[in-house]
């Protein structure tokens, strides 16, 4: 693959920080946008733009029909079974968060359960903690193991007659371990229990089908994608769909209002109220149109390399602690050197155009359990090489330096 080529896609790259060339390794955060994408939501403002869903004159067409083409994209790329299961939100946090409602009004009770990990991110924590104080529902926590895994004979061990969803990340955004979802689902069906899968860095990072996988809901975040901001998909199963209340109401998401009553369509317009990200949603046509080009395969093969590369680099450095050793493992390596605090290695690799992320990149539960309040993280995208990775051990080095460790 000709990873120069397709750096060269993406516009950021051409500027420089600090007086260096970008080393972009925040990609988990999010991810940086090609030149299509930004070019696409140019071309719809200036050529295309109107309100999608109402009028009926020619623009108006136009562009609902712009913004559909993403949905039938989408639908593909996770290999969901209609159009309409795929409910575009502003972000994976709102797609939880529009479950963990309409879901849990309809079907979680005082006392029934909620299964989650400790390796979830608080937008996979805090909709749940919502439904508990609501509801007066429990969240029970499957433990991470010092490889920073969930082993599944843990979730096994909490299902019972009261769990009513299990809701988990498909690959940790800390210590990047991939879960086996297939398995879960599998353990859960047995005993009817929808599975909801935090999708946000799966989405961008492996191959995605949802007829294979068989959760019931996943949610994910286009802008890790090479997408716009404010995209977000919510993919469920129809059967859902079909019986669970709307989220938000407002305009556009009903069929008719009376005085008296409202009634409300299928999906996804029971689900999508007021007035959309609609250029966002057409520009991120574009960015599966760019994953489809460079081939999903082909992007796993290329982070795996680069991922595998960082981590024997990374080791060679004996003040650095890895956290997490996942067997299956995505492109995210968090990290801490011992006597320097994150933001200080985060703020001195910025020095050198390295930009990470530091902090507890919203998963408090999974560092105290790994002992530690914060730690730095590079987490990879397509366009990285092994000379990122090289600049990256190079400007650990130099926190070493300058804190005497
Ligand atoms: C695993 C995981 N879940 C959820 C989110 C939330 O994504 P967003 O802020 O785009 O809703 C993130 C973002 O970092 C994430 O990494």
């Amino acid at each position: 693959m000709d990873i120069k080529s397709i750096k060269s896609q993406f516009p950021i790259f051409k500027n420089k920080f600090n007086g260096k060339p970008l080393i972009y390794l925040d990609n988990a955060n999010s991810s940086q946008k090609p030149k299509n994408v930004i070019d696409r939501i140019s071309k719809f403002y200036s050529k295309e733009f109107s309100n999608i869903g109402r009028s009926v004159h020619t623009l108006a067409v136009t562009a609902t029909n712009r913004f559909e083409e993403s949905r039938d994209l989408m639908k593909k790329y996770i290999n969901a079974k209609s159009r309409e299961e795929i409910i575009f939100t502003k972000n994976a946090t709102e797609a939880i968060n529009l479950v963990a409602s309409t879901y849990g009004d309809k079907f979680i009770n005082r006392g029934d359960e909620i299964l989650i990990t400790e390796l979830e991110h608080h937008a996979n924590y805090v909709p749940w903690h919502f439904l508990r104080q609501k509801k007066g529902a429990i969240i029970k926590f499957a433990k991470c193991n010092d490889r920073g895994e969930v082993d599944i004979d843990e979730i096994k061990k909490l299902i019972n007659n009261k769990t009513k969803i299990i809701a988990i990340t498909h690959l940790s955004n800390v210590t990047g371990v991939i879960m086996p979802i297939k398995k879960i689902v599998d353990l859960a069906s047995e005993k009817k229990i929808p599975v909801l899968v935090d999708g946000c860095q799966g989405a961008p990072h492996l191959k995605l089908d949802m007829q294979e996988l068989g959760c019931d809901f996943y949610a994910i975040s286009c802008h890790k994608m090479y997408g716009p901001t404010g995209v977000g998909v919510l993919y469920a199963k129809k059967k859902w769909l079909d019986v669970l209340p709307p989220y938000q109401g407002g305009g556009g998401m009903i069929e008719e209002v009376k005085k008296e009553s409202i009634t409300f369509p299928g999906s996804p317009t029971k689900y999508e109220a007021g007035t959309l990200q609609t250029a966002e949603v057409v520009g991120f046509s574009e960015s599966l149109k760019f994953i489809e080009d460079v081939g999903i395969k082909n992007i796993m093969q290329h982070e795996k390399e680069i991922l595998e590369y960082g981590l024997e680099e990374i080791k060679k450095n004996n003040s650095v602690r890895i956290i997490g050793d996942p067997k299956h493992r995505g492109s995210i390596i968090s990290f801490t050197i011992k006597g320097i605090h994150p933001h200080d290695i985060a703020t001195i690799l910025d020095e050198d155009g390295v930009a990470i992320r530091a902090g507890h990149h919203c998963c408090q539960i999974l560092h105290e359990k790994m002992g530690i309040s914060a730690s730095a993280r590079a987490s990879l995208g397509i366009y990285n090489s092994k000379d990122d990775i090289d600049a990256l051990s190079s400007a650990i080095k130099k926190c070493n330096k300058v804190f005497n460790t």
